[in-house]
């Protein structure tokens, strides 16, 4: 039984499979390829295209999806072990994972981090829990990663420049934001944009920003992989210089995690990363791209979102074409045909 946790587990080779058949399910959308399967979307967190699009998607494919929401429509959880449950949650990950294995084919989890703890969240320890007792397979809706999002990063970046990506400039660019947000796409945009063999350039204001070693170690192992290269600047005019991609995203910034009163401060000194027509004139034509949601004119100015070279809707509508290819490969029986 096969997980989609992060694309770190999958090959290079599986993942153009997977791009592959979206690109076959974008032209010809309704297909009864998952005919009586079923889903469990498990939504710890707000969502507009993640619950849009795995639901339309399963139903396109012939399925079905329901959406859980534990603390709200669903029980609260347990995730501890060997604890007393007199607190808030009424049900252990130990039930719920299994009982939600025994209705449906594939179960997906959305949890952001609860950015108390990075050295807590970094463990990934709810959707690792679900998949540990969880006898179908697991999707990953977004956690510290968002690799349904790189998929269809991926997917938009091979429309607009062709399936080959080695020798492209991609620049990953922190941006304003007034809360100090989750990492997950930042860390997954470096992820496949290495996967995907780009000379990648990781842009933030300063040291505190960068990601975690983790993302930087699995970037860099890409880029030997993959032919590519990974780069940490603090300077944007250099970065942007010739650019084919610019990607922005803001985050916060991990040795402030938790702390995000202090973090404020250093936060609000760089207003001016937002990506704007300037610092993309710098750039090879660059395409734009933002995960959405995006805060206009604070993350990026509605010259550029708006512009021809702003692949954030594709992005969008993508999701749903990656997202039935990866909900159909997990199912497939070994060896078979697409
Ligand atoms: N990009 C993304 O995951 O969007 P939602 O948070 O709206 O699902």
């Amino acid at each position: 039984m096969r997980h989609f946790i992060t694309t770190q587990d999958w090959s290079r080779a599986e993942i153009e499979a997977l791009l592959s058949d979206a690109r076959a399910l974008k032209s010809e959308p309704w297909q009864p390829l998952l005919r009586g399967k079923s889903i469990a979307l498990v939504f710890f967190n707000n969502s507009l295209r993640t619950r849009t699009s795995f639901e339309l998607g399963m139903q396109q494919l012939g399925g079905h999806a329901i959406v859980l929401e534990p603390g709200k429509s669903a029980w609260p959880l347990e995730f501890e072990f060997g604890t007393a449950m007199d607190g808030r949650a009424e049900e252990h990950i130990a039930e719920a994972a299994r009982v939600l294995s025994r209705y449906c084919d594939l179960l997906a989890v959305r949890a952001f981090p609860e950015f108390v703890d990075w050295s807590l969240d970094r463990k990934d320890r709810v959707i690792r829990a679900f998949a540990e007792y969880a006898t179908v397979p697991v999707i990953n809706m977004e956690t510290i990663t968002h690799p349904c999002q790189e998929l269809a990063h991926a997917m938009t970046l091979q429309e607009r420049l062709g399936t080959d990506l080695r020798g492209r400039k991609y620049v990953l660019t922190w941006t304003y934001h007034p809360k100090g947000l989750n990492t997950a796409v930042a860390n997954s945009a470096l992820l496949i944009a290495t996967k995907l063999g780009m000379d990648v350039t990781l842009l933030c204001p300063e040291p505190a920003f960068i990601l975690d070693e983790r993302y930087i170690d699995g970037a860099r192992q890409n880029a030997r992989e993959h032919g590519g290269s990974l780069a940490i600047s603090h300077d944007i005019e250099r970065s942007y210089e010739g650019a084919d991609v610019v990607y922005a995203k803001s985050w916060g910034a991990l040795p402030y995690f938790g702390r995000w009163e202090q973090e404020k401060p250093i936060r609000d000194r760089y207003k001016h990363f937002i990506v704007d027509e300037a610092k993309m004139a710098r750039t090879n034509n660059a395409l734009f791209g933002h995960c959405l949601p995006c805060r206009r004119n604070v993350k990026v100015t509605d010259a550029v979102i708006d512009s021809p070279r702003s692949m954030v809707i594709d992005e969008a509508e993508n999701r749903l074409h990656v997202q039935k290819s990866l909900m159909h490969h997990l199912l497939k029986p070994p060896g078979a045909a697409t």
